[in-house]
């Protein structure tokens, strides 16, 4: 017979265990993800464009918006590093990986988890300008409008997202819970965790 402890560690309990409050369930984000995906293919219907998915927290999404989006395009990543504490950004970005082509002339669409202060994106998006574009702009899943420092300006937005850290759907806190299926509000206990 299979006996259990009465105590529950986290990990026994499973991911969810950490969640305070689920956000938007897979469903939500299932239905809201198709529709960017028609007014993108719909916007794009014209074009070629060169899909670039910001990781790591894009790849659900980008998985699951290109599948949507039924017209010629390309899909590229770049990974960058944004060094500050465990759940604040700084603003000072480094590319750890860039694109595999130059973009000159290409209908360039950014694609991002979670766009905070915006100070990641401001640097993509200058570092990106730099290599003459035909054209750019940003697609995020969340918008945590409340935190913003920078004017940015944000073509594609899934949801308006709450001025609190969340995870889940990609986004992560210390590389931890990017492979839960929807996303929500961490118990703030678990930041205070050694
Ligand atoms: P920003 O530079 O402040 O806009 O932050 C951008 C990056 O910080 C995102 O791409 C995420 O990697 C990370 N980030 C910001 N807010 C959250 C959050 O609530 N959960 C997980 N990661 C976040």
């Amino acid at each position: 017979m299979l006996r259990r402890d009465t105590t529950m560690t986290d990990q026994d309990a499973g991911l969810s265990a950490a969640i305070r409050e689920v956000l938007f369930d897979q469903a939500t984000i299932a239905a809201r993800v198709a529709e960017l995906a028609s007014a993108i293919a719909h916007d794009y219907r014209r074009k070629k464009p060169l899909v670039v998915g910001v990781l790591s927290g894009c790849f659900p999404l980008m998985a699951d918006l290109v599948r949507g989006i039924d017209v010629p395009m390309e899909v590229d990543f770049m990974a960058v590093s944004s060094y500050g504490s465990g759940t604040s950004s700084s603003g000072v970005v480094r590319i750890l990986k860039d694109l595999n082509q130059a973009i000159e002339g290409r209908d360039v669409l950014l694609v991002e988890d979670i766009v905070d202060t915006g100070l990641t994106l401001r640097y993509l998006l200058d570092n990106l300008q730099t290599r003459r574009p035909g054209s750019l702009a940003v697609c995020t899943l969340l918008d945590k409008q409340e935190a913003r420092t920078e004017r940015i300006d944000v073509r594609y937005v899934g949801f308006r997202c709450p001025n609190e850290f969340v995870v889940g759907y990609g986004l992560d806190y210390a590389g931890l819970y990017r492979n839960l299926p929807y996303i929500g509000v961490l118990k703030p206990e678990i930041y205070a965790k050694p």
